[in-house]
């Protein structure tokens, strides 16, 4: 069962860091492309929105599932450098819920979300989750 929650931990920190990957080359090569008319606004932000969701579920399950491994082995919850990644990991849950909130509110009002805040909220998502690998390969060795 570890074994099991364990991958399904590392399979979502795959998905979640393709979904980041890929929104930030989506939106680097948007600009360039819309300009020239090759690509639609529209078809940008509609993949803009589906990778942001793949980011949350995948955040939402690399949480669930370290915390079912932490319940059955209690013990690994401990030391300071598992603290530190525990804390890079809320700072990148928060970074995902706010995006998510942002493109939520965009999405009731008719609009698109700011461009400059979605790229700072990114940035922070992806500085966190790259300090929690760090910290958590540290933590677990
Ligand atoms: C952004 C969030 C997170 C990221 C990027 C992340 C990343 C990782 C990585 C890369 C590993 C493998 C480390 C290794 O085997 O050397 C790991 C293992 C683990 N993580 Fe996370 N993690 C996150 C959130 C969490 C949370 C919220 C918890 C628990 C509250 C957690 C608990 C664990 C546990 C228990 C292991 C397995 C340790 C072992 O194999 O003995 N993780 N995590």
């Amino acid at each position: 069962m570890f074994e099991l929650l364990k991958t399904i931990h590392l399979l979502s920190l795959y998905a979640g860091g393709g979904a980041a990957i890929g929104s930030a080359v989506l939106a680097a090569r948007a600009g360039t492309a819309a300009g020239d008319g090759s690509v639609s606004p529209r078809f940008v932000a509609g993949t803009m929105a589906a990778l942001g969701r793949i980011g949350l579920v995948a955040i939402l399950a690399i949480w669930a599932s370290g915390l079912a491994m932490v319940w059955r082995e209690p013990f690994l919850a401990g030391g300071w450098v598992y603290w530190i990644k525990l804390l890079g990991a809320v700072v990148a849950l928060l970074a995902v819920l706010a995006l998510a909130r942002e493109r939520w509110a965009a999405a009731r009002s008719g609009s698109t979300p700011e461009p400059a805040r979605m790229k700072l909220l990114g940035q922070v998502a992806m500085a966190a989750t790259i300090a929690t690998v760090i910290f958590a390969v540290i933590a677990f060795n």
